[in-house]
């Protein structure tokens, strides 16, 4: 089972694959972790500051084609893999399902308002465009919708748990 959660910053993509690795014994693939491994780097401030977005874009391209014939494993995807849809279509290679983790952009600017590790965050009237940018193409790649404000870590795991057995049950 490979499961590929999509989602705006902070939408919870990487608390969501955590609990969803443990409910279903599964390994999880962090790419923004990869991401700063590939590129020596200890935050995301400092990937921009070598090589700029561009950097972060072709190492996730790099990082989607190694993981392309993975089978069972939760893939936490960084919050721009839209903008490329290569990322998701070597990612979705073989069975992926992708998980939308629909977030307001109220609920995100309120987790992410301290966070300093968020190049792409910087200003909110920049960041509000790119959620509006980026939020038709989360639903267009989506095969599943979940809402998530106001609800728990692991109720989100579990509604997407319940999606999957419905999924092979219907
Ligand atoms: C980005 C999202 C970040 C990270 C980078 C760029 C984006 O990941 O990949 O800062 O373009 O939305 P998260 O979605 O995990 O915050």
């Amino acid at each position: 089972m490979k499961l590929i959660l999509t989602g705006f910053m902070g939408s919870g993509k990487s608390s969501v694959s955590k609990e969803l690795g443990k409910i279903l014994q599964l390994p999880i693939l962090e790419m923004d972790e990869i991401i700063l491994q590939k590129t020596k780097s200890t935050d995301m401030n400092e990937v921009f500051a070598k090589g700029g977005e561009l950097l972060l874009r072709e190492t996730e391209i790099e990082i989607a084609r190694e993981y392309a014939d993975v089978k069972d494993i939760v893939i936490s995807t960084g919050g721009g893999v839209v903008m490329n849809k290569i990322i998701l279509d070597y990612l979705m290679k073989g069975s992926g399902k992708v998980f939308f983790l629909n977030a307001s952009f109220e609920t995100i600017v309120s987790r992410l308002m301290n966070n300093h590790d968020r190049p792409l965050f910087k200003s909110i009237t920049e960041a509000q465009s790119l959620f509006c940018l980026r939020h038709p193409l989360y639903l267009k790649y989506a095969d599943h919708v979940i809402d998530t404000d106001k609800k728990t870590v692991r109720k989100i795991a579990e509604e997407i748990v319940l999606s999957l057995c419905k999924e092979k049950d219907g």
